[in-house]
C-alpha cells in the first residue's frame, strides 16, 4: 500500500474548469471519502489518478512515484466503477482473475488467489456463473474481488453503492468498511452521500466548485466545518442558518438578542459576522416566550419513529429542530426555539466559519 498525493492538479474540459488546483494527500493505509455534489469533479479527480484522464497541469503521486505520465496499467491501482464494468462473457472466476491473467500469473497461483478473495467476499459459490446471473449486490462483490485480487497500492472506488437498493447499500457500506480495514488499504472512495462519507472514512474531503473545501476526520467536518458550504452540505437535516447583526451584548438573530460570551462577541465583531449556524440537535422546542429563546410557530412536524423533526418558522427563516419521539405539537402553534450559543458556528460575509462552536458535540475541545 502507498500514500497518494495530488499536487496542484488542474483539469479543464475546453472552457470548463473542473479542478481548479487540487492539493490532496491521502496517508498510507487511510480511507479518504471524497464528498461533493453532482458535477463537482469527483470522478474526474479519480480518473486522473487512475490514468484514464490526463490533468491539464499538476502532478499525481502514488507513494514516492510521480505517475502523472504513466499508463493506467503501470500505476498499480485498482478502480471499482459505479457500473461495476464486469465482462459479461466471462464467468465470475474469470472476471476476478482477469487482472492476474493479464499480468501472466501462473494458473495455480491465480486459482488460489481467486479462491482466497472469493472467500473474503463470500462469493465462492458463484464462481461459475456469469454476471447476468447475479444480483446487484453479488455483482458489486465480484467487482470488489477483482479490485483486491492483485494487492494494488491503492483502491479507487467511484460511488460503488449507487446502483443498489437502500437496504443493500447499508449492508455493503459496512462490508466495504470492514474489507478496507482488513486489507489496511489506502482507499479513495467517491460519493455524494454524506452518510457514506461520515460513516466509512478516516478522512473526508469535501469538494465544491472545483476546489477542496475542507479535509478532516468525519467528526471535525461535522463539528467544525470550515465554511458555510461544508456546514450545510454535511448533516441531515442540514445546519440551520439565520442572518445576524451585531448588537451590544451579543448578536441579533430571529428577532432576539442572542447573548454571547465576551471573547466570542469580540471575535464576531472582528470577523464581521453575518450569519449564525445551528445544528438541529443543538436546538430544542421551548414554551412561547421562554427567556432567551427565539419566538416562532410550528411549520411542519415529522415523526421519524425514534425522534421527531420539527420545522419552525422564525423571524429570519425556518429552522429544523430534533425533538423527542413523543413530541406533540400542531402546525401554526406558537412555540420558541432554545439553544446554547456556545454550540453555534458563526459565518462571515465570505461564507467562512470565522467563529467555531465551543463544545464539540458533547465533547469539550
Ligand atoms: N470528458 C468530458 N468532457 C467534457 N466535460 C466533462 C467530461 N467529463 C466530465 N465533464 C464535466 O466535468 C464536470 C465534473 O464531472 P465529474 O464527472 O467529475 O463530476 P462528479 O463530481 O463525479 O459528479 P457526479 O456526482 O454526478 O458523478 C461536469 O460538469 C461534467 O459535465
Ligand atoms: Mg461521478
Amino acid at each position: 500500500m502507498s500514500s497518494v498525493l495530488y499536487r496542484k492538479v488542474v483539469k479543464n474540459f475546453g472552457a470548463l474548469n473542473v479542478l481548479r488546483s487540487l492539493d490532496l494527500a491521502v496517508p498510507d493505509h487511510k480511507f479518504l471519502a471524497l464528498l461533493g455534489p453532482s458535477g463537482c469533479g469527483k470522478t474526474t479527480a479519480l480518473r486522473i489518478l487512475a490514468g484514464l484522464d490526463m490533468p491539464t497541469s499538476g502532478k499525481v503521486f502514488i507513494g514516492e512515484r510521480d505517475v502523472t505520465r504513466l499508463q493506467p496499467r503501470d500505476r498499480d491501482i485498482a478502480m471499482v466503477f459505479q457500473s461495476y464494468a464486469l465482462y459479461p462473457q466471462m464467468t465470475v472466476a474469470e472476471n476476478i482473475g482477469y487482472p492476474l491473467w493479464i499480468r501472466g500469473t501462473p494458473d495455480t497461483a491465480r486459482k488460489a488467489k481467486i479462491g482466497e478473495v472469493a472467500a473474503i467476499l463470500e462469493i465462492g459459490h458463484l464462481l461459475d456463473r456469469r454476471p447476468r446471473q447475479l444480483s446487484g449486490g453479488q455483482r458489486q462483490r465480484v467487482a470488489l474481488a477483482r479490485a483486491i485480487v492483485r494487492d494494488p497500492a491503492a483502491f479507487l472506488m467511484d460511488e460503488p453503492l449507487s446502483n443498489l437498493d437502500a437496504r443493500l447499500r447499508l449492508t455493503m457500506r459496512g462490508e466495504i468498511k470492514r474489507l478496507c480495514q482488513r486489507l489496511s488499504a489506502t482507499t479513495i472512495y467517491v460519493t455524494h452521500d454524506q452518510v457514506e462519507a461520515l460513516t466509512m472514512a478516516d478522512l473526508v474531503g469535501v469538494m465544491h466548485g472545483g476546489d477542496l473545501q475542507q479535509m478532516a476526520p468525519p467528526i471535525d467536518i461535522y463539528d467544525r466545518p470550515a465554511n458555510r458550504f461544508v456546514a450545510t452540505f454535511v448533516g441531515n437535516p442540514p445546519m440551520n442558518i439565520l442572518p445576524v447583526t451585531l448588537a451590544e451584548q451579543g448578536v441579533m438573530a430571529g428577532g432576539r438578542i442572542v447573548p454571547l460570551a465576551r471573547a466570542r462577541l469580540t471575535a464576531c465583531r472582528l470577523a464581521e459576522i453575518v450569519e449564525i449556524g445551528l445544528r438541529p440537535e443543538d436546538c430544542s422546542i421551548a414554551q412561547p416566550g421562554a427567556p432567551g429563546a427565539l419566538p416562532g410557530e410550528i411549520y411542519v412536524v415529522e415523526p421519524m419513529g425514534n425522534e421527531t423533526l420539527v420545522n419552525v418558522r422564525l423571524d429570519g427563516g425556518n429552522v429544523s429542530v430534533r425533538a423527542g419521539r413523543d413530541f406533540r405539537g400542531s402546525v401554526g402553534e406558537n412555540i420558541s426555539v432554545a439553544f446554547d450559543a456556545a454550540n453555534a458556528c458563526l459565518f462571515n460575509s465570505a461564507g467562512l466559519t470565522a467563529v467555531q462552536r465551543v463544545n464539540s458535540n458533547g465533547r469539550e475541545k
